[in-house]
């Protein structure tokens, strides 16, 4: 049997990474952690509570009545976001969700609570995990760390596109600013910062469709694989 590692997906919002994420996880037969789910499903909880960022020693207490799980959907044969035993996998995906949810992941606290829990999911390994700090904070010495990026515009276009898809109603011009927003603040924070780990592999995917980059990506995990 091939020895199992753990594959970390690293980069800025909208480069694609869950979908990348998903497709190894399937060709690998590993498990598929959403770690910005779990962020946004937080987020989701204290905006419903009306509970703005700014309130660390509310938010704090909160957080003892936050229980996020996934729970696979077979019929949809995909894995979906639960808080407090409720789904919210489309309420997480919203721009309600989308514009406040960099300002909770700035939270020492959430992070702590997430980044165990993410901890707790992959220990046995088989796992892939997409989102901003995994190759840096959650996994340090995950076998595989891929740092993910592509054009703004491209990123934008993308993300444009889904939400439309979704009914929202939004403008390009929106969804920039919300990137652009994200961006800055995801990477600029003093708690885990989003940035690539030194030893990471990048993969800029502007220009390539799905099939060329799980190509390349599966190319690296085999690697990986073999050298354990
Ligand atoms: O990947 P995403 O767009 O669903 O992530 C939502 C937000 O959560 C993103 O703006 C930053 C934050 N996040 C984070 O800080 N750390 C992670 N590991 C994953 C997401």
């Amino acid at each position: 049997m091939s020895k199992k590692i753990i594959v970390a997906i690293d980069g800025y919002s909208s480069c694609g990474k869950s979908t990348m994420a998903k497709a190894i996880a399937k060709s690998l037969g590993y498990s598929y952690i959403d770690t910005g789910a779990m962020y946004r499903a937080a987020t989701l909880h204290m905006l419903n509570n009306q509970i703005p960022a700014a309130n660390i020693e509310a938010v704090k207490s909160e957080l003892q009545h936050l229980e996020i799980r996934f729970k696979f959907n077979p019929e949809k044969q995909v894995s979906e976001t639960y808080l407090n035993g409720k789904n919210v996998e489309s309420e997480i995906r919203t721009m309600r969700v989308a514009e406040q949810v960099s300002n909770y992941a700035t939270i020492k606290e959430i992070r702590v609570a997430m980044v165990s829990q993410q901890q707790q999911m992959g220990k046995k390994k088989a796992v892939v995990l997409d989102g901003r700090d995994i190759g840096t904070v959650v996994f340090p010495e995950a076998e595989l760390k891929i740092f993910m990026t592509a054009s703004n515009a491209i990123r934008a276009q993308r993300r444009f596109a889904e939400l439309k898809a979704k009914g929202e109603e939004i403008t390009l011009q929106e969804v920039e600013n919300n990137l652009a927003e994200r961006d800055r603040i995801d990477s600029t924070r003093e708690e885990s910062p989003l940035k690539q780990a030194k030893d990471a592999k990048v993969l800029d995917n502007s220009h390539l469709n799905q099939t060329e980059q799980l190509e390349i990506a599966l190319n690296w995990a085999n690697e990986a694989i073999n050298r354990q």
